[in-house]
This record gives C-alpha cells, structure tokens and sequence, in this order.
C-alpha cells in the first residue's frame, strides 16, 4: 500500500490537533510498511493499537471540544462527527476481528478503508474548527 504523504493541506490550524494528525498518518503509514512487508497478523495488530492509543485520546478530545456547541449548525456537525468517530472504531475493530482470525494482512488493511475514512475525519475536523470559532470557543 503506498504511503500517505503528509500535505499541509491537511492543516486545520489548531496546532496540538495538527500535530497529532501528522503523527496519526505516520502510524498509519508504519502499519502499511508492516503488512506490506509480510509481517504476522500479530505484529500488524501491534500497529493498529499503536493507532488506536493515538487515536482514541485524540476523539475524546474533539468530543470535548466540540460539547459545548449550541447553535444549530454546531450541533449537527457533532453529530456527524461523533458518528464519524464511531465509524472509524467500529472499522478498526472489524479490522482487529479478521486479523485475529487469521486473515490476509495486506488485503485486511486495504479492504475496510480504515484510513480513508482518518483523512475524511481531517477533514471534518475542517469543518469542526469553522463551527467552533462561528460560536466563539476557538480563539487564536
Ligand atoms: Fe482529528
């Protein structure tokens, strides 16, 4: 699977959130090298919760960020958004399913989109980040 480039088209201007989107497309990218590289299903297990530890904090922090929108729009785009979170847990957990089961790494990792759907919720982070500074709980 070929690597995510990074592009600072990416950014979403809150530095700590850009950070940790910058470290999660490098995890992602250290699990493509694993499976690609034939690596047990162990050890590509390793990586996705390697991803997971990242990613887990970093949801309940947008859902913190994110609580205490109260307009209209805010709220239906946390609502879009938490269901993005859970999409993509319950995508990695059915990606933990089949390797645990023995499947194929390479096609597991490519075949449930777990990493399409990372840069999708970049980009709803997007999103996050206009309806928090519409309500003025993002200052610069
Ligand atoms: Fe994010």
């Amino acid at each position: 699977m070929p690597a995510i480039d990074w592009t600072d088209t990416y950014l979403i201007g809150v530095p700590d959130l850009d950070a940790d989107h910058r470290r999660l497309i490098a995890l992602v990218n250290a699990l493509f090298a694993v499976a690609d590289a034939g690596a047990t299903a162990a050890a590509v297990l390793e990586r996705v919760d390697d991803l997971m530890a990242m990613m887990s904090p970093h949801m309940e922090r947008e859902a913190l960020m994110m609580a205490p929108l109260s307009g209209p729009g805010g709220i239906a785009h946390r609502e879009k958004h938490l269901a993005g979170h859970r999409e993509f847990t319950q995508r990695v957990e059915a990606l933990r399913a089949r390797l645990a089961e023995g499947g194929d790494c390479t096609t597991e990792v490519e075949s449930l989109g777990v990493f399409l759907t990372l840069l999708e919720l970049i980009n709803v982070d997007y999103d996050m980040v206009g309806e928090l500074r519409r309500e003025g709980l993002l200052k610069d």
